[in-house]
């Protein structure tokens, strides 16, 4: 039998209907930039986003790195918060790709404010890094999926604005944020620049993210690509997915929500768990068991025996995460194996 995999929402196969959808795609050369899918998706995507143009590009990192280099200079600093992706996940771009440096704040749950950014801006003075871009996650993986509040982001862009400073939205899971708000995803794209989508995650798309912004800032970022290597020839294949997951995967994403809800619920119930269900807004659920000492990585063996699959997020902390492939019956599944260890 196949494990009950909640180790991320990228682990989803293409369905039947994907596959066909990608076998059928019309493609051309997207380097010569004559690839209809590719076409179509770009101006798919700058269309919910309410930007001028869109970039399909192999990965969420590239997107966030190119972000980064076309908003930032060399030598320049990044705002970010302490567990974001960019800081945590991406083996050190920003230093290595982008050129910049970073300072991170600590935000909770992934949410910082506009105060923290403007205590955190440095005078202009040659001994400083310029203050240059500022950096979101909505939804934020590490936080546990959490949503921004709607407020705090519009005043960090006003911020932004008023400070002549870049603002880049790592929406890897943006569409998750709007599908839990409610607030679309063309009105928190509208207070960025930049913004990253992802088409790999919760979309269950097998490859693919976009950046989206202006043309001017989208024409840098295709140079950028480029000289990453991320020129991709008959990206129609891939690209044909990502359409697909826009269409048929995205009107879906609460039931992933309502079912890590469920499994939270399912996991305070056990003595010593540490998880609000309450909190768990989008496809992320975050549980602690510091107050048993229980070590993430002993749970996860432990679990993983019974074929149940879950990632560590601290010492004492695991993530499990919803999505296409994961059922009901798979939430019940998971919380009778974590009960019967645990309980
Ligand atoms: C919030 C966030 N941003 C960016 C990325 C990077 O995406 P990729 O794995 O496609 O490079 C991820 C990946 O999980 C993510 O969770």
């Amino acid at each position: 039998m196949n494990p009950i995999d909640l180790r991320s929402d990228t682990v989803t196969r293409p369905t039947p209907a994907m596959r066909r959808a990608m076998a059928e795609a019309e493609v051309g050369d997207d380097v010569f930039g004559d690839d209809p899918t590719v076409i179509a998706l770009q101006e798919r995507v700058a269309g919910i986003l309410g930007k001028e143009a869109a970039l399909f590009v192999p990965s969420g990192t590239m997107a966030n790195q190119i972000a980064l280099a076309v908003l930032g200079r060399s030598g320049d600093e990044v705002y970010c918060d302490r567990n974001c992706h960019l800081f945590n996940y991406e083996s050190g771009s920003p230093a290595f790709i982008a050129r910049v440096q970073l300072q991170p704040l600590d935000g909770e749950r992934g949410v910082f404010t506009a105060a923290q950014v403007e205590a955190a801006l440095r005078p202009p003075d040659h001994h400083h890094p310029p203050s240059a871009v500022v950096a979101v996650e909505n939804s934020h993986n590490r936080g546990g999926g959490t949503v921004w509040p709607l407020p705090e982001m519009q005043r960090i862009s006003a911020l932004c604005r008023e400070r002549g400073l870049g603002l880049h939205l790592d929406g890897a899971r943006l569409w998750n944020a709007a599908a839990a708000s409610g607030v679309a995803e063309r009105v928190w794209a509208g207070l960025a620049d930049t913004v990253n989508v992802c088409f790999s995650k919760g979309l269950g798309a097998p490859v693919g993210s976009a950046l989206a912004g202006t043309r001017e800032l989208m024409d840098e970022a295709h140079r950028m690509r480029k000289r990453l290597g991320g020129g991709m020839r008959q990206a129609g294949i891939i690209a044909a997915g990502a359409l697909h997951a826009l269409d048929f995967h995205r009107d879906r994403l609460s039931e992933d929500h309502r079912r890590a809800r469920r499994l939270a619920e399912g996991l305070a119930e056990i003595r010593g768990f540490d998880i609000d269900p309450e909190r768990v807004e989008t496809n992320i659920a975050i549980v602690d068991f510091t107050a048993r000492g229980i070590d993430a990585s002993v749970f996860a063996a432990e679990v993983k025996s019974r074929g149940l699959l879950v990632t560590l997020a601290g010492r004492h902390r695991v993530r499990l995460v919803t999505h296409l492939d994961i059922g009901d019956r798979d939430i019940e599944a998971a919380l009778e194996i974590v009960h019967g260890l645990y309980g």
